[in-house]
């Protein structure tokens, strides 16, 4: 289908030179924003190249624009930050929300995404009805099966694992007394497996914890349990270690602790992965932290089970640690406006990508894509295509468009669309792009719900 001609058609010369001219003026800094998505696969193909799933826990209400555009391109896995916790889930006894639980599923089922539901066990952010309650040991026990049998019961067949039981242990190893421990005894982790793997035979049921990342007296603990179970014949199935990490402490031990885990017969996820600075961040820091996240994830791509990386929100406008870590912070790949920081970039050379220019497509030429301007239902674009130590004589620049945009008009290159790709060849008089040189072309287009920047091809 054609759907556009040279601008000679249709516009007279000057109204595209005014549209080309008011285009330039928002060029750059688009630009700057556009070829850091453009530049490398997203994390999830990355990912999915080395057989590794590429997470990000979120917040329910805030998956629409750009963040919703970069959680469900970027990444293979969502874990709900805190719509899975009892406390979130059945505020009231007896009375249940499961508002953005429901949707972050939703959205990943959308976006064919796994989801890592979190968690069903914990000490923390439990409703006050049942930390409040003067339970007999028989009656938390079967509050805690209720529960455990109601939420993974309704999410059966939607969600790929399961954090059963998170941070049981305190930092030298021995069971933290929490309501769990001390009217159930250590009995209750078993049992929560059981009744887990009851309501989902087909989830895959995790342990998880913090500064368990090294070896260490903690992570022995977890170990022996793991171990113990396994002989039991409990149905676990993997070790989750969450990994929120101070910059610069990357556990030497890491990959080490993560390959006995794997040795034992259970799967290893990376679950919550942040890595924070004392503020502000410099680009000395960010440039430690990119190296961080880069050996983080190297250490599992190194050991075949261990199986996914999420990391503990994507952007540092969406992290828990500001609130958490007073003077601590930028412990996420994306800033606070959602553009790629170093650390985006160390997670991709972990996983074999990791060049922030795309590599010249042609020669030494190359194109670059940028929306120039946007508004409800329709947008300005253009396409940049330089040369330095090579020329070109006749070109024809093609992409793809990643969420339903259509071409409506196009000027200085003939351009035509089919289904979701778009063909533009030079005009009669720009063909030649010469050593040195640049030529653009521009087009307009509509869009709807998200307007992603495509990697364009020069042939
Ligand atoms: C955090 C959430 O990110 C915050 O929004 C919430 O206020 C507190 O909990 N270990 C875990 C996570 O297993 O559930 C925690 O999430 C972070 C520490």
């Amino acid at each position: 289908m054609r759907t556009s001609t040279t601008p000679s058609a249709r516009t007279p010369f000057a109204t595209r030179l005014a549209a080309l001219a008011a285009g330039a003026a928002t060029t750059l800094a688009l630009l700057a924003a556009g070829t850091a998505h453009a530049a490398d696969p997203p994390l999830r193909d990355l990912g999915a190249a080395k057989g590794k799933v590429i997470g990000t826990a979120v917040t329910g209400s805030k998956l629409t624009g750009t963040y919703g555009d970069i959680a469900g391109s970027q990444f293979s896995s969502l874990t709900p930050g805190n719509a899975m916790k009892w406390g979130s889930v059945e505020p009231t006894q007896g009375s249940f929300d499961w508002t953005e639980a429901d949707q972050i599923v939703a959205f990943a089922q959308a976006h064919n995404q796994q989801v890592r539901g979190h968690t069903l066990v914990w000490h923390n952010q439990n409703p006050n009805w049942l930390t409040n309650g003067n339970w007999t040991s028989a009656q938390l026990s079967t509050l805690l099966q209720n529960h455990i049998s109601t939420e993974v019961g309704r999410y059966k067949g939607k969600i790929a694992a399961w954090d059963v039981v998170n941070e049981a242990f305190d930092e030298d190893g021995t069971y933290r007394p929490t309501l769990w421990y001390n009217s159930l005894g250590s009995g209750y982790i078993a049992n929560a497996f059981t009744w887990a793997h009851a309501a989902d035979p087909n989830a895959k049921l995790y342990i998880n914890d913090y500064n368990v990342e090294g070896v260490n007296a903690k992570s022995n603990a977890l170990y022996n349990l793991v171990k113990s179970l396994k002989q039991q014949g409990v149905p676990i199935d993997g070790v989750g270690l969450q990994a929120h990490l101070v910059l610069g402490q990357v556990p030497s031990t890491l990959q080490q602790n993560i390959q006995r885990f794997a040795d034992l017969g259970v799967d290893v996820a990376i679950t919550e992965l942040d890595i924070r600075m004392a503020l502000p961040a410099d680009s000395a820091k960010l440039t430690q932290q990119a190296a961080d996240f880069k050996s983080v994830v190297a250490a599992c791509a190194a050991v075949t089970r261990c199986v996914n990386v999420t990391v503990w929100g994507f952007a540092d406008s969406d992290s828990w640690v500001p609130g958490t870590f007073p003077g601590y912070g930028a412990a996420t790949p994306y800033d606070d406006n959602y553009s790629p920081k170093p650390a985006y970039h160390g997670i991709a050379e972990a996983l074999g990508g990791g060049s922030t220019t795309p590599p010249p497509t042609n020669g030494a030429c190359t194109a670059t894509y940028s929306v120039t301007s946007q508004w409800n239902t329709g947008f300005t674009g253009q396409v940049k295509i330089s040369c330095a130590g090579a020329s070109l004589s006749g070109w024809r620049a093609s992409w793809t468009f990643g969420a339903g945009q259509q071409i409506t008009q196009a000027w200085n290159a003939d351009c035509t669309q089919s289904g979701a790709t778009v063909t533009c060849a030079n005009a009669p008089y720009n063909g030649t792009v010469p050593d040195g040189g640049s030529v653009t072309f521009g087009f307009n287009g509509s869009w709807n719900g998200s307007n992603p920047v495509p990697l364009v091809t020069l042939g």
